[in-house]
């Protein structure tokens, strides 16, 4: 059922704040770390804490194309000439930072087919998720100005100016026009998207989600700025891989990742991993994996180890956690600052 929609390049920039999964890679000094890749936003911040193995597993080609070509990027570009190359509007200048680098050859014809398939738009811009919420973004400018869908950013208390000037009747509808499951099967998921059994309506799920999220530091949530205003418009708002602190030290980082394409559920290496993170990819599943997903990872997950599960829309459904204890309430604090606000994180760690 997935399968047609995961196997285009979904994801360029970050539909997750992916600061939640290394803090808790730093909390829990793990070591051998197992995750699905995305747009590297979520694994590739992994190489900053200098891991043992980091091995990133994704059932898309082009997804694990965009995530060496991301590492590739931060290991031999400044960070600055890095930044330019993922959001530099002009194809030129892009074109010509690629050919700076030292590349296999693997990864030109998926660059310079993106490239032309993408006039104008910056390389983290070129997923079909980025690209369905710079679509949001234009609803929203059509019901505020830039006043308020900029101003919110700078205000001195953010969520006080979201009270007074976007909470309210046309926010309401905006959500509701966007915010269902009829509307993301047409714009990005082609029938794949999530079978929903979260207790809550789709407009108190993302209104909430919203809600939250305004309290938060928004000047760094990617994903507000791309909803308000169709691209990052602060620099401490750009995936975490960019910041100044991550950025070095993934670049300083003498481990290599192992790239897998295929499913995470299917695994034949012995390692033990002490952290695996899902992304959202159990609310996708159904049937048998929905109940044995747990227990097909659980032979290569070191004694105390955790696997990671955000939940969207649907939590899984009797699935089998034998052997594994839920302890997401151990790690509220860290949980409650994610900057995307949209899913329903899951802490499972390893008991026996
Ligand atoms: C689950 S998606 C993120 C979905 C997103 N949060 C959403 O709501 O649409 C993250 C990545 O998982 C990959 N993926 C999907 N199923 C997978 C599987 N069974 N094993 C490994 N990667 C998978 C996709 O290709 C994608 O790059």
């Amino acid at each position: 059922m997935t399968k047609n929609y995961f196997q285009n390049l979904n994801y360029s920039m970050a539909n997750e704040d992916t600061y939640m999964e290394y803090r808790l890679v730093q909390k829990l000094d793990a070591k051998k770390i197992l995750t699905v890749g995305g747009s590297g936003s979520r694994a590739l911040p992994f190489l900053a804490v200098n891991p043992e193995e980091l091995r990133i597993v994704d059932v898309s080609p082009d997804q694990l194309l965009l995530i060496e070509l991301k590492l590739e990027t931060i290991k031999q570009l400044t960070r600055s000439n890095a930044i330019s190359f993922w959001t530099s509007v002009n194809d030129q200048e892009t074109e010509a930072i690629f050919n700076q680098l030292k590349l296999d050859d693997k990864f030109k014809p998926f660059f310079l087919f993106h490239l032309k398939n993408n006039p104008g738009i910056p390389p983290l811009y070129w997923g079909k998720w980025e690209k369905t919420f710079i679509a949001f973004s234009k609803l929203t400018r059509l019901l505020f100005g830039q006043e308020v869908r900029e101003g919110v950013f700078l205000a001195p208390n953010p969520y006080k100016f979201y009270e007074e000037n976007i909470k309210g009747l046309r926010w309401s509808m905006l959500l509701k026009i966007v915010g269902n499951k009829a509307m993301f099967n047409s714009l990005l998921y082609k029938g794949s998207f999530i079978k929903k059994n979260s207790a809550l309506s789709y407009f108190d799920y993302y209104h909430g989600a919203f809600d939250r999220l305004f309290k938060l530091e928004i000047k760094k949530s990617h994903f507000l700025q791309l909803c308000l205003c169709g691209k990052v418009i602060h620099e401490e708002g750009l995936p975490i891989e960019f910041s100044e602190e991550l950025f070095n030290k993934i670049k300083n980082s003498p481990t290599r990742p192992v790239y897998q394409q295929g499913s995470i559920f299917e695994r034949s290496e012995d390692s033990k991993y002490d952290f695996i993170s899902l992304s959202d990819v159990p609310s996708y599943l159904s049937g048998d994996i929905e109940r044995n997903y747990i227990q097909l990872l659980a032979k290569n997950v070191a004694s105390g180890g955790m696997i990671v599960n955000r939940f969207y829309l649907r939590e899984t459904e009797n699935t089998d956690l034998n052997g594994f204890e839920d302890v997401s309430k151990q790690y509220q604090d860290i949980i409650s600052e994610e900057l995307v606000q949209m899913y329903q994180v899951q802490l499972l760690r390893k008991s026996s």
